[in-house]
């Protein structure tokens, strides 16, 4: 059972959370409040700890409290925040640390859900929309209000999704931390990244982001704490990190950062190797003529990965090949640093719903496939499953 710290800001929905908590409690969970101070002006504290039987912490500063913030901030296994108010966003967003609350928002590493609820002009307004983005691009999920009457009199999206909706939601995330892969930090990239020419066209390929998207699914379902980092529209598992990013720096820079702290890199996505020196700020007009595009190379993140790997680490690499898969592939694998390469036909994998790969360890050469991506994943997990262990082993 899940340790879930469930954040309640200001907002008549509040009072739905206390649903929410009580569900929680009633499934085995440990449940831990943390309320704003405007929050209790909507429901008494004493409602939520007589639901978790646990004390509900508001003010974290007060003396003899030590350094509550930090120690709550390391508990749990997932943070929820339900209802998230537009400040509570707002805050979050600008990494504030002026309340319990927040500052345990800022100082944890657990996955973090939001649910939003609002007013609907509030939902919708830019600066709303543009802290939910900073939010989604940061890693926290932000489960979208639900449409319909709201306590405000209107009519709209913001309202809190029913308890028993935003459980299902939560199912992914108190799922993890069971299975094969319990414990484990798992990384994965997905997408071909798009490298802008100028306002409106860029260089891209033709990956969908299907295989990275299923490797991601594959390794939360045994038990992986997964961030996925990808430029691709597909859904993921609940439960899966998500980071939305385009281009090939915006995925070196979300992979990297992360790369110490994961047990697992697997790098499914289809990276640029070469970006535009300069994009562009508005949109090339013909009548300029042809553009002339210097190019300029992107940041290999696997290699950088290879070469910043520490013992332990488990690095997987892709390979897509118009070639010999084992020759190349070998050769990359090696060349990169990585301790499995798995090498695929370049035009035969990409948009395409199966695959067929060769999966290369250096000491063998294993032919996978032809089968659908979501199959592929579950058998690849079970090598990258191996080849952790193995490399966890006492030698
Ligand atoms: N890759 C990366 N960063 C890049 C380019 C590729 O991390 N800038 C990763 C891909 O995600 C994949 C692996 O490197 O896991 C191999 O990608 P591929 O396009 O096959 O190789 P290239 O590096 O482009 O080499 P080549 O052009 O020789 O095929």
């Amino acid at each position: 059972m899940a340790r879930i710290l469930l954040g309640i800001s200001g907002g008549i929905a509040a009072a739905k959370a206390t649903d929410l908590a009580s569900r929680l409690a009633k499934a085995g969970h440990e449940v831990q409040v943390v309320m704003t101070p405007a929050a209790t002006r909507f429901v008494a504290p004493l409602t939520f700890e007589a639901l978790t039987r646990r004390s509900v912490l508001v003010e974290g500063l007060d003396p003899g409290m030590g350094i509550l913030h930090i120690d709550l901030a390391r508990w749990p296994d997932l943070v929820v925040v339900a209802p998230a108010s537009a400040d509570l966003l707002a805050r979050q967003a600008a990494g504030m640390a002026d309340d319990l609350l927040a500052t345990v928002l800022l100082a944890t590493t657990a996955p973090v859900v939001v649910v939003p609820a609002m007013n609907p002009a509030m939902w919708q307004h830019p600066a709303t929309q543009a802290n939910v983005a900073i939010l989604r691009s940061r890693g926290v999920t932000v489960v979208p209000p639900a449409t319909g009457p709201t306590a405000c009199g209107e009519e709209g999206q913001g309202r809190m999704p029913e308890p028993a909706d935003l459980l299902r939601e939560l199912g992914g995330w108190l799922a993890s931390g069971q299975g094969p892969l319990a414990g484990r930090k798992v990384l994965v990239t997905a997408g071909g990244t798009r490298e802008p020419l100028d306002a409106v066209r860029f260089l891209g390929n033709r990956s969908s982001g299907r295989m990275g998207h299923a490797l991601a699914s594959a390794a939360q379902a045994l038990g992986a704490d997964v961030t996925l980092v990808t430029t691709s529209p597909l859904p993921s598992r609940t439960g899966v990190r998500r980071i939305e990013v385009t281009t090939a720096a915006e995925m070196a820079e979300a992979t990297l950062a992360r790369w110490p702290d994961a047990d697992v890199l697997v790098m499914a996505a289809a990276v640029a190797d070469w970006t535009p020196a300069q994009a562009a700020p508005h949109k090339l007009k013909k009548a300029d003529g042809p553009p002339e595009i210097r190019l300029v190379p992107t940041r290999d993140i696997l290699a950088e990965a290879g070469a910043a790997k520490r013992p332990g680490q488990l690095l997987v690499g892709f390979a897509a090949e118009t070639g010999d898969l084992r020759v190349l592939g070998e050769e990359k694998r090696v060349r990169k640093g990585c301790d499995l390469l798995i090498a695929n036909h370049a035009p035969r994998a990409m948009e395409a719903p199966d695959n067929e790969v060769v999966v290369l360890s250096g000491s063998g050469a294993e032919d996978l496939g032809p089968m659908i991506k979501e199959a592929l994943a579950d058998v690849l997990w079970q090598r990258f499953g191996r080849a952790l262990a193995a490399l966890s082993a006492p030698s």
